[in-house]
């Protein structure tokens, strides 16, 4: 039984496939943690030409996703799975952060061996300048990636399940999802990392690493993990000013 089940509905699947089925998402794929599916907006579009998209009333450049296709390749999906729930990428959603991410995953941190929920996501990638307001009548969530603009969905789906995935468990490489929490270290950022070789042109592994007492280590990287995240507080906060 799958974990998480991605529907997502798009124009470009071909945009998608590539990413998706490399490396850990394939892996993930593979192990019957997740399950992705695609469809095809077009398939659901207006006429003899399958139109999905037309010009804003009131004016204005560009060309907007109309309601009907969307939501008929909703409800099709829903008819078959009516606990699934609605993700639009959309620059006036709420944010994607790391704390969402575990809300999405719905993996349970503090109990990891408790019997796990499936989930069902559609993720719905506009397309054109925008979409018609009444789509977000059946949308769950509307995220947004960041202060940014792009051209469509398939980035901000492509993202929304890769951050999810590698928090479930048999994920990544033999570590529990508790141990996967911890790379996080609770909402601080992750402390620097080094591999061999102990010094490479003239730059040098912390002492510390070196030095095989893990108290230290533990401590030392409390501290770096303590001291990154308010260094980017300081630099989201100076560039925002
Ligand atoms: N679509 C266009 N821009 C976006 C953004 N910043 N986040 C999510 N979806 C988007």
């Amino acid at each position: 039984m799958h974990r998480i089940k991605f529907t997502i509905i798009t124009l470009f699947p071909e945009a998608l496939r590539p990413y998706l089925n490399s490396s850990m998402l394939f892996k993930a794929q593979e192990r019957g943690i997740i399950s992705i599916e695609y469809s095809n907006l077009r398939d659901f579009g207006l006429g003899p030409h399958k139109s999905v998209d037309d010009t804003p009333y009131g004016g204005g450049d560009g060309m907007l996703l109309r309601c009907e296709p969307v939501f008929e390749a909703i409800e099709s999906i829903k008819s078959i799975h009516p606990d699934a729930e609605v993700i639009l990428p959309t620059p006036v959603g709420q944010t994607w952060s790391q704390h969402l991410v575990k809300q999405f995953s719905g993996v349970d941190f503090h109990n990891p061996d408790s019997p796990f929920v499936t989930k069902h996501y559609i993720i719905l990638c506009p397309h054109y300048e925008g979409y018609d307001e009444r789509i977000m009548q059946i949308v769950d969530y509307p995220i947004s990636l960041g202060d940014y603009v792009l051209t469509g969905g398939e980035l901000p789906a492509l993202i929304i399940i890769d951050s999810i995935t590698r928090l479930l468990p048999g994920v990544l490489g033999g570590t529990t999802s508790a141990a996967i929490e911890s790379f996080s270290e609770g909402d601080n950022l992750e402390y620097p990392q080094y591999t061999k070789p102990a010094e490479f042109r003239g730059m040098n592994v912390p002492e510390v690493l070196l030095s095989g007492n893990h108290g230290k280590i533990a401590e030392w990287r409390r501290e770096q993990s303590q001291l990154r995240t308010a260094a980017r507080a300081s630099h989201s906060k100076g560039c925002s000013e």
